[in-house]
């Protein structure tokens, strides 16, 4: 439960993840600012949780890679009265393949979403954060974070980027009462890329395997206690801590026959209609 006056700030909140943090966090009674590309899924998503709860939702379509968009979503913030206790830091996309054939727009296009704009959004909405506290930020990662992937070299570092900076900002924001997250999840059944990859991994991938809703609740829960680092599942659980004490050429060549699948992926062809598409 939250304050009536305070909201819970969640990127990418049309699909996937995001929408499912979305009925979580309105099942528990917050009141959401949800925000994501300009498009009908991000109205469907506003109708249904109105329909359903009995509390605020303001929604706001946002290119979250425009220059400037963290300040556009603090300004509007601002002039519809809505002060974030809780931001959720969700938006994210990816792409597979080999590096020498990925496509330098696109690879800036997911630097600026899943690490810029974090960036940005969390500078800016954390003095509200800071008056509104104890409060709380919640930021996806990957159980890539600490596995550099071949063939997903530059979205598995911008999640290795989210790992440090809330690590390291979880230190940092301590006196203020400010708790930071890291959301590491496997396999989520959201979207095509995610079905690709479960495909690539086989049978792995089942072992991995998790539902949206089934991370969005159990990262909610284990964010209230304060976790830094969550791990939605035993499986990507113990693959990580035992991970961790491989030899490091040992651990790369594992993760490269692994993800060997991936090389033949083709990174997506740009434009910006065209990127859009890609990581639906
Ligand atoms: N799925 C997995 O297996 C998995 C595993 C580990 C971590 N993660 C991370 O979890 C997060 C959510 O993943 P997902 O699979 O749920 O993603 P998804 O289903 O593809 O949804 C992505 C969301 O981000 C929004 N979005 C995309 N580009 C945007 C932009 N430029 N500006 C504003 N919003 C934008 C989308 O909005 P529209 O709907 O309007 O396009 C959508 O709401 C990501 O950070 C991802 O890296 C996912």
């Amino acid at each position: 439960m939250t304050n009536s006056s305070s909201y819970t700030l969640i990127t990418g909140a049309s699909h996937g993840i995001g929408k499912a943090f979305c009925f979580e966090f309105a099942r528990r009674g917050h009141n959401l600012f949800i925000v994501a590309l300009p498009d009908k899924s991000l109205s469907s998503v506003e109708r249904e949780l109105k329909e359903k709860y009995d509390v605020s939702i303001v929604a706001l379509g946002m290119d979250l890679t425009q220059e400037n968009a963290a300040r556009s979503v603090y300004n509007f913030a601002l002039s519809n009265g809505i002060r974030i206790n809780h931001l959720i830091n969700n938006a994210g996309i990816g792409s597979g393949g080999l590096f020498v054939n990925s496509n330098s727009e696109l690879n800036a296009h997911i630097m600026r979403l899943n690490n810029q704009a974090m960036v940005e959004l969390t500078h800016k909405f954390l003095p509200s954060l800071i008056e509104q506290a104890p409060s709380y930020i919640l930021n996806m990662s990957s159980m890539e974070a600490t596995l550099p992937l071949p063939y997903k070299s530059v979205y598995t570092a911008t999640k290795n980027f989210i790992y440090s900076f809330s690590l390291a900002l979880s230190e940092e924001l301590k006196p203020q009462k400010i708790k930071v997250s890291i959301v590491c999840p496997g396999a989520v059944l959201t979207n095509e890329d995610g079905l690709k990859r479960i495909e690539s991994m086989g049978w792995r991938a089942r072992l991995l395997l998790k539902m949206p809703e089934d991370v969005a609740s159990f990262a909610i829960k284990q964010m209230y206690k304060g976790k830094r680092v969550i791990i939605p599942g035993i499986v990507p659980l113990l693959i990580i801590r035992i991970m961790y004490f491989l030899p490091l050429s040992l651990k790369m060549r594992i993760l490269e026959k692994i993800f060997r699948n991936y090389k033949g992926h083709d990174h997506v062809q740009i434009s910006e209609t065209e990127i859009v598409e890609a990581k639906r």
